[in-house]
């Protein structure tokens, strides 16, 4: 993927995000204050100009994206739900005890930023592509750092997440963590993923959890995105972000045993597919 500049897909899912906020019946669905968080740091960070969160929030808005759903049946309203997700598999891992989270390819995803004040023994950490992680870095600066939020700028196909972790010095490797890898796995590269998972449970403690998502595979093993799949992986490539990998559902649970996690045999349900994308919780 290009890593010169900042990510360009981080910057669709956060605009996204600003534009649900609009959607009627979205609120239910969307985590408390994330949508004007979002919004914030979009424009704080400079990575979308004041003009076009304002655009973002109309009606109008709104109308492009669900015109373009037909591409990604589900896609836009399916952004809410990955959110809403992830957060909830932050907030029942702090409540089971974990005392870290860990939001790896964070873009300029806002849980770290307002969930950090609100848990103020838990650190968080958030580790992306320099180019992002720094944009990022200057708009959580302008909104205010929290002290329990530790923004990483780290490319982990040059450096491998465990060297990165161990390096830092308020990081805990036997800490009960929670590790969030949203819309994040398809960029990697097929090798990467696997490797990934075990870092991750190389570098936390028992009862650690993951919350990620993927894009499930076709029969031929390439990635699944619905009827314009082709037009989708097309644009994706051209824009300098491909998807490399995918997995089937069916495949999953062998997947994560392979490195080092499985699934709870009451969350095996929580297998979920929303618009192109499913939702798995790893438990370590
Ligand atoms: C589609 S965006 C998702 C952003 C965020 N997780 C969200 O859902 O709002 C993918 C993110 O992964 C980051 N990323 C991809 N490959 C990476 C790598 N090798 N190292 C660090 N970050 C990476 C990109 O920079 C980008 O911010």
């Amino acid at each position: 993927m290009q890593t010169a500049k900042p990510s360009k897909t981080a910057r669709k899912v956060a605009l996204n995000i600003v534009t649900l906020g609009t959607k009627r019946g979205m609120e239910k669905v969307l985590p408390s204050g994330i949508v004007d968080a979002t919004a914030k740091l979009l424009v704080e960070s400079g990575a979308v100009g004041r003009k076009a969160v304002r655009f973002s929030r109309s009606r109008i808005a709104v109308g492009i994206y669900l015109a373009f759903d037909w591409m990604m049946p589900g896609q836009f309203e399916a952004f809410a739900h990955r959110k809403a997700f992830c957060e909830r598999q932050v907030r029942k891992g702090i409540e089971a005890g974990a005392s870290q989270v860990l939001v790896l390819g964070a873009g300029y995803d806002t849980l770290g930023w307002r969930l950090a004040p609100a848990f103020a023994k838990v650190h968080f950490f958030e580790i992306d592509h320099p180019a992002t992680a720094r944009l990022k870095a200057k708009g959580i600066e302008a909104m205010g750092l929290p002290t329990n939020l530790h923004l990483l700028a780290e490319d982990l196909d040059e450096r491998r997440l465990v060297d990165v972790l161990h390096a830092n010095a308020t990081w805990n490797p036997i800490a009960p963590t929670v590790i969030v890898a949203e819309g994040l796995l398809m960029y990697l590269p097929p090798d990467a993923v696997g490797v990934l998972f075990e870092q991750c449970a190389a570098a936390t403690g028992a009862g650690s959890r993951m919350a990620f998502t993927y894009i499930g595979s076709r029969s031929n093993g390439r990635p699944d995105a619905g009827p314009w799949t082709w037009l989708i992986l097309w644009l994706l490539k051209i824009g300098g972000e491909p998807w490399l990998w995918s997995i089937s559902a069916e495949e999953i649970l062998l997947f994560l045993n392979e490195h080092g996690w499985t699934i709870a045999k009451d969350q095996t349900e929580l297998i979920d597919k929303c618009g192109i994308e499913f939702h798995g919780i790893a438990i370590k």
